[in-house]
């Protein structure tokens, strides 16, 4: 059983990667293996809109994406967490999460003919347990946290919930200071409850 954390934040050790990090512990202290992903380490471009994948099941740009889209795959849970910018999810995330769906969908299907519907067979995330995790300063979480339940919920995951929506408040001035939100971090610690139960019963 696997956990991935996506940190879309390009600051290394931000509020982000605090409130994921958190939760990612929390999971693998119960028994579960857990890995972060830093985008800001990664080369991802956007989707460039070419249908290639429909045929070829694989992105037609070569960089950082094929690497995580596997460990994507290979996962059983997957947290995506962004900072909120200008009340949206980070670029970068953006355009891996692009990149993925489209890719995922096409890996599990193919192109309907003209004269018929589309009958969708699940995607590759299929069953896999999802939740989203934002941070701002003041506002905006709810929008980003929403672009994040939008994709995951178009593309057949199970989605994990807390006791409250997964957000945190941080960042006055640029500061690093999510250790201070307190709620926040009871928060996550229900995530990651909620994300291991899930995956312990799918697995049993
Ligand atoms: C370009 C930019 C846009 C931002 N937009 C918002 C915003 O819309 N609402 C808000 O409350 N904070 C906003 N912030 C503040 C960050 O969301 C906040 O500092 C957050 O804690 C940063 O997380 P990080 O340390 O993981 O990068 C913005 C920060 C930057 C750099």
């Amino acid at each position: 059983m696997k956990v991935i954390g996506i940190c879309g934040s390009p600051r290394l050790e931000g509020n982000t990667e605090f409130y994921i990090q958190f939760t990612l512990n929390q999971i693998k202290n119960y028994g579960i293996e857990t890995e972060l992903i830093r985008l800001r380490d990664k080369n991802i471009a956007q989707c460039e809109g070419c249908y290639n994948c429909v045929e070829a099941k694989d992105c037609a740009i070569k960089d950082d994406f094929q690497e995580i889209f596997n460990k994507m795959i290979e996962a059983d849970g997957i947290i995506l967490g962004s900072p909120v910018y200008n009340s949206s999810i980070t670029p970068k995330l953006k355009a891996l999460l692009d990149r993925a769906s489209f890719l995922g969908r096409w890996k599990a299907n193919d192109m309907k003919k003209d004269n018929e519907s589309y009958k969708w067979n699940g995607t590759a995330f299929s069953g896999k347990v999802a939740a989203p995790i934002t941070v701002a300063r003041r506002a905006g979480q709810n929008f980003a946290f929403a672009q994040m339940l939008l994709w995951m919920t178009v593309n057949d995951f199970i989605i994990a919930s807390s006791h409250y929506w997964n957000v945190g408040v941080a960042g006055t001035g640029g500061g690093i200071d999510a250790n201070k939100d307190e709620e926040g971090i009871i928060i996550m610690q229900h995530l990651a409850d909620n994300i291991t139960h899930i995956i312990k019963q799918l697995k049993k």
